[in-house]
This record gives structure tokens, sequence and C-alpha cells, in this order.
């Protein structure tokens, strides 16, 4: 291993902060646009910051990374006492106030990492967070310092759009055929949230009246001949700023809001002020391109980026450990935001899936960190779920101490304390604890303690004095990153449900007690009384804190949740339970048969005719490889996909009529229902191909009408679910649906990227040869990382038993490609590589293999920092 040899990255600490010794506080930014050699001018207002009424001391220190340095003036001459370093530029001066003007010549055409200014596909963008403004020139690239920009872009008019934040406020021609125009953001705001476009486009308009009357310009501009698929989002953004207004009283604050749909994108969007940029998977939709989910994850992230406005941007981070500030908050607002607007059971049902699967793997790995990390090397890594979703879980849990009117009462006076600056987490908890009165003190170490808690539950009863009781335990593991832990302040939220399935008010000595339990102890016992016979208790309902729950649930116990409870989360997290256990059971005995009880209760949702079909969708799906995964120190990878298959086997051959009959029942109008979004038609199309994903399994005849009919549909969520059936089934019909499917779609490379998904889910032996001659499929392209995730991303997180081969082949095939992308795009890579972080969960044999693997990347010249940090800490 060759790690340690050359120079490495080294972190940075949460405890170093200090505030600089001077501040940029206005810009005027000039950019003449070319693809090799674009100049920015960049002319800075600087002024020495005080502390304690003191001046601090010391030089400008500029952050500054593969930039060609021109010149620099101060004060209108030319300078020369600075140090020019690696990454820094450092100007030593002893004026408190001065005029600094810096040239820089940069070249977006061969800029691959989509960070800093870069060509995507034909059009000019910026992606600056976190600390991509750097890559533009050279500057005071941390978020604690604030300025006003002004921006002069100037370009060829083959870019007939230049765009930057805020507003418009000149425009003019030049000689040569080129054109500018300047932009002025009122607003002060740090490098992370600038953004600069250039580009043909074509633009769907709108407007909006705020809550104060103000019209607001909306517009949203996409790749030409993409308009119709435009505006579902547009739609999606009046929402959002509607919905702010009246959960929150936040008002939008611009006189024009502009989003830019881009197709070579590192993450899902960013919420520059006022000029949001958006991989365009995440923006395009009309009905025949895309499914129901992805009508909703586009809504969910408009909203996101809309709801940083205020929370993001008008009050910002003071350095980015304090990331969880504005991603944990802004992730809580658009949950809310989606619950309100659609179904909040099925909402929650996705939010608490992906922290149980993503964010506690994340936990339990050699990256795990606390929402605020106290330690960083490449800050692009703490794009996490543990920083974005189970920061959220920490906002969800402050909701439920404090209830809805204190939780409001707390984000009015962070807004009247904060607006306008860069704040820490603290700031944030301490307006929540001012505003509520309640106590907040021992909360707080959710920010600074890593690690998934273990909640150990026993109960007693009492028959003859009528009381229930139940111990709660926390247990708290040490984690990669941190040995020491305390006791959590937990809202721990319960029910009791009595033998008809009835909620039991809980009391004791004659007071009421409340339904969310505050534990704060090692180990604590709430006692209930006045219950006539034994009752079964909900725990940790609605996921109330992202804990693991330990419980010895009987079966019976289970259904009669499943059954009874009022709330469909409960409903679905026991049936959960239920079957996790079952499965459990079944890899334990080497696939045991199906429990009747369980498909009793499967059958049983299929003929309620009241139960909400998206839910009735949820519960009749078996949990997926990773929840069971979840479940072992060492993964009995194959184990749990034999049973895993074996119980769908069982269900499909078991409910066969049942699940043929609802899905007729279901697919009866599905021709005439192709373009209708509404609530109930997406719950029939979701509960008819969850049926179908069983029906695919028996392979019968009378399966391949309705296979080929489905695929044929204008609609995209009832095709894509006809072709991925077919896949996961090994159905003889894959093979000429994915044909069939392709050559209807080859010049939508979104809806490729679906099809490349399918492809790499494919159970053959031959499977990474395959993934091999598809890195030559024309739509496929290493610089783009939707093509990128769509292919082995799908390969390495769905196609488990192939991924995980004995022979080592997958993760050779993924090594190689990380290699590639080390040089093209760090950061992709470093996102690429999550499924060998966790090698120590797998048997020796295959331990052995990713090991291997791990040393090669070690073992590269010009390792990125991304990588470097995950792979050194993975061998560590
Ligand atoms: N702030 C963005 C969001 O959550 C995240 C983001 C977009 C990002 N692009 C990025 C983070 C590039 C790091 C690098 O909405
Ligand atoms: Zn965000």
């Amino acid at each position: 291993m060759n790690l340690t040899n050359t120079n490495p990255p080294s972190a940075k600490y949460l405890k170093d902060y200090t505030k600089p010794a001077f501040s940029i506080y206005d810009i005027y930014l000039e950019f003449d646009l070319k693809a090799t050699q674009t100049q920015v001018h960049a002319t800075s207002k600087v002024k020495r910051n005080f502390s304690d009424n003191k001046p601090i001391l010391g030089a400008l220190v500029l952050d500054g990374i593969d930039l060609d340095l021109l010149s620099i003036n101060i004060d209108g001459q030319a300078f020369d006492d600075f140090q020019l370093l690696n990454e820094q530029l450092i100007i030593n001066i002893d004026r408190d106030e001065f005029e600094l003007c810096i040239v820089t010549e940069i070249s977006p055409a061969t800029n691959s990492s989509l960070e800093g200014l870069y060509l995507s596909g034909g059009a000019y963008c910026t992606q600056c967070e976190a600390e991509g403004f750097r890559k533009i020139t050279y500057y005071q690239d941390r978020p604690d310092v604030l300025a006003t920009f002004t921006v002069k872009i100037t370009a060829d008019k083959k870019y007939p759009y230049l765009l930057s934040n805020g507003n418009k406020i000149e425009q003019g021609e030049l000689e040569d055929g080129r054109h500018y125009t300047v932009w002025q953001d009122p607003f002060k705001k740090p490098a992370y949230l600038f953004a600069l476009v250039a580009g043909d486009f074509d633009v769907l308009k709108d407007s909006y009246k705020t809550m104060s009357g103000r019209e607001v310009e909306l517009a949203l501009f996409v790749d030409k001949g993409n308009l119709n698929k435009a505006s579902h989002a547009l739609t999606s953004l009046k929402k959002s700023m509607k919905w702010d207004e009246d959960t929150f009283g936040l008002e939008y604050d611009l006189d024009i809001y502009m989003i830019v749909a881009v197709d070579f994108f590192n993450m899902g969007a960013m919420e520059n002020k006022g000029l949001n940029v958006f991989n365009s998977k995440c923006v395009l939709a009309n009905q025949a391109t895309a499914t129901d989910s992805d009508y909703h994850m586009i809504e969910s992230i408009i909203g996101h980026e809309y709801f940083h406005n205020w929370t993001g941007n008008r009050v910002t981070c003071r350095d980015w450990f304090q990331l969880s500030l504005k991603e944990g908050l802004t992730v809580f607002r658009d949950q809310e935001f989606s619950s309100d607007l659609g179904s909040r059971a099925i909402n929650r049902i996705a939010a608490v899936k992906a922290m149980r699967t993503h964010q506690f793997a994340e936990d339990a790995g050699p990256m795990a960190h606390p929402i605020r990390p106290e330690q960083v090397i490449e800050m692009n890594n703490f794009y996490t779920v543990t920083v974005y979703n189970k920061g959220a879980e920490v906002i969800r849990m402050m909701h439920t101490l404090l209830g809805k009117e204190n939780f409001r009462k707390g984000m009015d006076l962070y807004f009247e304390r904060h607006d306008g600056q860069a704040v820490t987490c603290d700031d944030f908890v301490n307006a929540m604890m001012q505003a509520s009165s309640i106590d907040l003190t021992q909360f707080k170490h959710w920010y600074s303690q890593s690690g998934t808690p273990k909640l150990v539950v026993k109960e007693k009863f009492d028959k003859t004095s009528g009381v229930y009781q139940l111990e709660i335990n926390q247990v708290h593991t040490a984690t990669a990153d941190q040995d020491k832990k305390h006791n959590l302040h937990i809202p721990f939220s319960i029910e009791l449900l009595d033998q008809d399935g009835k909620v039991l008010q809980l009391t004791y000595e004659g007071n009421v007690i409340c339904k969310v339990l505050n534990v704060t102890q090692g180990k604590q016992v709430f006692s209930f009384d006045n219950i006539k016979t034994k009752p079964t208790p909900i725990l940790l309902e609605d996921f109330s804190a992202p804990c693991q729950l330990d419980f010895n649930y009987s079966d019976e116990q289970l259904c009669h949740i499943v059954r009874h409870a009022s709330s469909d989360f409960s409903r679905w997290d026991a049936q959960q339970m239920l079957l996790i256990k079952n499965i459990k059971a079944a890899v334990k005995n080497d696939n045991i048969d199906l429990p009747k009880n369980i498909t009793e209760l499967i059958s049983d949702i299929l003929l309620d005719n009241t139960i909400d079909l998206e839910l009735a969708a949820q519960l009749i799906k078996l949990p997926s490889y990773d929840v069971i995964a979840a479940e072992y120190e060492e993964v009995p990878i194959n184990s749990i996909i034999e049973a895993i298959d074996s119980f769908e086997q069982q269900i499909a051959q078991t409910l066969n009529t049942v699940l043929f009959d609802v899905y007729n029942k279901l697919n009866e109008n599905s021709v005439n229902e192709c373009e209708n979004l509404s609530t109930e038609v997406v719950g029939k199309r979701a509960l008819k191909n969850a049926c179908l994903h069983y029906l695919a399994k028996q392979n019968e005849i009378c399966m391949v009408e309705a296979l080929n009919a489905q695929l044929e549909m204008i609609n995209m969520t009832d095709s894509l679910a006809a072709l991925s059936s077919a896949v996961h089934a090994n159905h003889e019909l894959s093979q000429s649906m994915l044909i069939a499917f392709e050559s209807k779609w080859e010049k939508d490379a979104l809806v490729m990227d679906k099809w490349f998904g399918l492809q790499a889910m494919q159970d053959k032996p031959d499977i990474v040869a395959h993934l091999q001659s598809l890195y030559s499929h024309s739509h496929f392209d290493y610089a783009n990382p939707n093509r990128v995730r769509a292919l082995i991303g799908s390969f390495t997180h769905f196609n488990i038993k192939q991924f995980h081969n004995e022979n080592g082949s997958g993760y050779k095939l993924l090594t190689d490609l990380l290699i590639k992308l080390n040089d093209i795009n760090p950061q992709n890579a470093s996102r690429m590589i999550t499924p060998l972080m966790s090698w120590q969960k797998y048997n020796v044999k295959r331990q052995k293999l990713i090991k291997q693997q791990l040393e090669r990347l070690a073992d590269i010249e010009d390792l990125s920092s991304d990588l470097y940090e995950k792979v050194s800490k993975a061998l560590n």
C-alpha cells in the first residue's frame, strides 16, 4: 500500500475554526467565455475583521485550484507581495480596507470534474458547492464570507441566454458577434451559491404572486426540444412557493426565479440564489418517459431547492461542518411538503427505508460520522445520508418534542435572529430551545454522536393490578470514528392496542401519559395502568427516533398490528418486522416454507376494498435484500437472495388466482388512464405492478400477452414495470422486451438510463462481459454521472448476486471503473465506491477479494482526496 508515501491530503477539524483576518464583502466578476481560455476578472472590496474590538492580524488567504494567474492589482497598483502555493494565494498586506483585482484564466472545456465552470453538452454552467468556486478565481471560498455579487458575462451569440444570480441590470451587443449581460444579486451570499449559465435553451415561463402581492417571474430553461417535459417541474415550483408561505410564512425575495436543466451534473440539484441548476433527470418528465416515482422525486427536489432559499441561502452555514444546518432542515422541510401534498404514510415509509438501509449501513461502516462531522478530508464526501437524512430525523425529533406550534415559533426566532448570517447548528437548536422553553441540552448530543442507538425493550404485564410496564434500554456501540458514547434524549412514541385493535388511553395513577415517552437514561421503566388484558405495543411509532428497535414480538402480535393499527405507517412497519423475522428464519433453516398466516395476510390485503392502494402495494412487497442484510454481522449473501426468491415464488404460486384477479381488475382501464397522475390512479398502478412482479415469476403463457401489452403502454410506469418484472423473473420474454424498449427509446437519454439499469440487473453468469460491452453503447459516456450510475450503480446496488460473485469479477469491474473516474470525475468515483466500503460484512473469501481491489486503488498515482479519504478509512 502506497497511501502514506506521497504527501497525503490532510484533514480539517471543526475545533480549529477561526474567523478570517479579512472578508470580501462585494465582488464584481467579469467572464469572457471561451471554451479553453475563459478570462475571469474579479474585483473585490476587502475589509479587515475585528474580534473583541481588536483587528484580527494576518494575511488575506485566498483559495484557488487549477487557475492560471495573470495579474494582481491592489487599489489600482500592480501588487507583488504574495505567495502562490499549491491551492492558495496569500496576500501580505497591512491595509485594513482595499480593492483587490485578480485576473485568471480557466479552461471550461477540459474541466470534466463538473465542479467550477464547465461545459455540459453545449452549455456553460457552474457548480460551486462545496468548494468549487476556487476553480473559478482566487477567493475566500468559505461559507462565512458573504458578499454582494455583480456579474458580467460576455460570450458568443450562439449562447443567447447569459444567466447569473439576482436581477438582470444591463445587456448589450459587441462588434465581434459577441454580446454581454450584467446581473446583480442584492443579497449577500457565500461563493458556493454563485452560479453562471450560458447556452441556448427552450424556456418555459410562468409567474407567481407572493402572499404580499409581488409578482415573481418563473423561468425554466431546458435543452431545445424538451418543452414537452417541463411543465411538471414548474407546477411543482409554484406548489413549493405556496407551501412555504402557508407553513412557515416564508416568501420568495427576488423578482425572478430561474431553473436550468443540465445533463452533466454530480448530484440532484443545486440551490444557487435565484438560479437553481438541476440534473436534467430531476426536472424533465412526461407520462410517456417518466414513472410515477420520477414525478414524485422531481416534485420533492424542486421543493428542496426552493426551500433552501430560506434554510441555506438567507441563513447559511458558518463552516462546512455545519452542513446539516441547511441540509437536515431542508430535507425535513421537503419531506413535510411531500407529505402535505400527497400521502403522509407513503412518504414516511420511503424516508424510513432510506434510513434503515443506507444510513444505518453508513453508521456501521468505516465512514461513520455524526450529522455534524468533526473531521473532514474532502468536503464532497460529506454530502451523505447521515448529514441529509439522519439530519432530517434529528430536526423531526425536535418537532416531535416541541410540537408543531413551538417548532414554528423556533423557526420564526431562528430567522429573526440570523437572517443574513452564517451560523452553526448550535444557533439553530438554541433558537428552538428559547422559543419553546424546552431544554434540549442533552438532545444536542445527537449532533456530535455517530452511530445508531439500539433500543432494547422488555414488557411486563400484571393482570391483577392491570399494570403494564415497558423497560427501555439504550445501547450504544462504538463506531469507526468514535468510542465513547453518551445516552441520548430520545422521543419514543408508543401506542397500546387492545385485543380488538383499539388504541388504549395511556394513564398511570390517574394521570394521562403522553404517547411520546422521553427516554433520557440508559435504562428506564414506564408504567401504565387500567389495562384489562395484555396489550400489543406499537413501539417507536412512526420511527420517532433514528434507532434500531429490539423487542421480541411474536408473529401473532405483528399480524395484529398489521390488521388493526390505525396508522398506516405502523401497519407497514409491523409487516416489515414480520417478513424480516420469517426471512431470517428461512436463511437459518435453509428455506423453510412461507408460513400460512403470512400468505393469508397478503391475500386479505389484496382483497381489501377499503385499503389505500399504494399502501397495499407496499404491504405485499417483501423487504429488499438491503433490509435483510442489515440484520447480520456477516451477511449470508446468497442465502438471503435465495430465501427472498423462494418466498416470492411461494407467494406467486399460492396466491396466483388472487394476484391475477386483482391485476386484471386494476388493469381494466389502464389504456385510458395513461395520462392520469391522480393519487387514485397512481395507487392503482402501484398495486397492479406489485402483483405483476409476482405473476411474472410464474412464467405462465397468460402473462406473455399481459407483459407485451403493458410494455407498449404510453405510460412509463406501466411500461417499465412490465420490463422490470420480466427481467427480475428471468422471464423468457425479457430479451425481446429489452430489444423492443431500446429501439423505441434510443433517442431519449434519460429513458435509456432505465434500460441501462435493467441490463445491469440481469442475473446471468456473463454479466461482467455484458456490462463491458455496454461501455461502447452509443449512449454510454464515462463523463456523464447519470450514465455511469445507471449502468454500474445499478449493477453494484441491485445485482447483488453477480456483483458479489466469488470469482471477484464484479469487484474488479467496479475498481477498473473507479480508476478511470479518479481522473475524469473524482466526486463521482467517490460516490460509486460505497459497495466496497463495507467489506468487513462479508465472508473471508470476499473480504480478501475486496481488499485486493482497495489496495489497487490505494496504489494508483494521483489518487484524488475524495477516494483517498474513503480508501484509507476502508483499509484502516
Ligand atoms: N446543496 C445541494 C442540495 O442538497 C447539493 C449539491 C448539489 C452538491 N451539487 C453538489 C453538493 C455538488 C456537493 C457537490 O440541494
Ligand atoms: Zn440541499
